[in-house]
């Protein structure tokens, strides 16, 4: 399996690399950023490599072009948190987090093979019901509800070439991260308190297994990636 992968420096981006480079299943990595990317140390860069992208809303170059042909996944963890979004201009934030994910899936599922798979890294908060009022972030969390119907409708129209599915976790858990300190992020969990956390590393584990054994459910909640993420992440023993 070719595997893309967005959002490479990220937290969750960064995972998704560590372990999709050492899985058999994954042949190659591709990862996409602003600027060239590193592989993790002690990791099998040989079938690694990294694109720097300038320009995430027209024609990618014939180079990256070149890169992605042939991809049999995607995992877009690219986007700009509910936290970091607030000290940025809204327009700003909707380019990076839906016009960059519109116009990859488009240019990516035009060169991939079939079945191309998607996992969209999204949250808990975000809604696809564009005619709710949200009290809190509102303007936030239906943009990226509007990106999460993009690629779901995307999808449909494309079936069964172009198959998404969206990663909707909670808050995400790593032995570096404790709870959030952010009061109103804690706020917004709180409303959420039925959905479970998930680790990254859980995380990371159900998504690639998604991209590789196909797609199972849209969306996917913190309770289902964790299960996923925990039988994988027990079956083998490359993580
Ligand atoms: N962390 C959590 O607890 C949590 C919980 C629920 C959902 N999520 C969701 O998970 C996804 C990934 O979150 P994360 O925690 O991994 O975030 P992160 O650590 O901030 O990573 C975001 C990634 O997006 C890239 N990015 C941001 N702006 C960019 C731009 N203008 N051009 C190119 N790349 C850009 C960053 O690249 P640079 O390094 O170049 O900035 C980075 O690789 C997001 O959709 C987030 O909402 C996260």
């Amino acid at each position: 399996m070719k595997l893309i992968v967005t959002g490479a420096t990220g937290f969750v981006g960064s995972e998704v690399v560590r372990q999709a480079l050492r899985n058999p299943a994954v042949s190659f990595v591709i990862a996409i950023a602003r600027r060239v990317v590193q592989p993790p140390p002690n990791e099998d860069a040989s079938k690694f490599q990294s694109f720097a992208l300038d320009d995430w809303t027209g024609p990618y170059p014939k180079y990256l072009m070149d890169g992605i042909k042939g991809a049999d996944a995607c995992i877009w963890s690219l986007a700009v948190t509910p936290t970091k979004s607030r000290s940025m201009d809204f327009a700003d934030v909707t380019t990076i987090c839906h016009d960059y994910t519109v116009n990859g899936m488009q240019i990516m599922a035009a060169v991939a093979n079939k079945p191309f798979r998607f996992v969209y890294v999204s949250g808990v908060l975000i809604e696809r019901d564009q005619s709710k009022v949200l009290p809190h972030m509102g303007e936030y969390r239906l943009m990226r509800g509007r990106t999460e119907n993009f690629l779901v409708d995307f999808a449909h129209k494309n079936a069964p070439d172009v198959q998404v599915t969206v990663t909707k976790p909670g808050a995400i858990d790593a032995p570096s991260i404790r709870e959030t300190s952010d009061a109103m992020v804690k706020a917004l969990f709180n409303m959420f308190g039925h959905t479970p956390r998930v680790h990254v590393s859980e995380l990371a584990a159900a998504m690639i297994d998604q991209c590789q054994n196909g797609i199972t459910n849209d969306p996917l909640w913190s309770s289902k990636l964790a299960e996923i993420g925990k039988k994988v992440l027990k079956a083998e023993d490359y993580v």
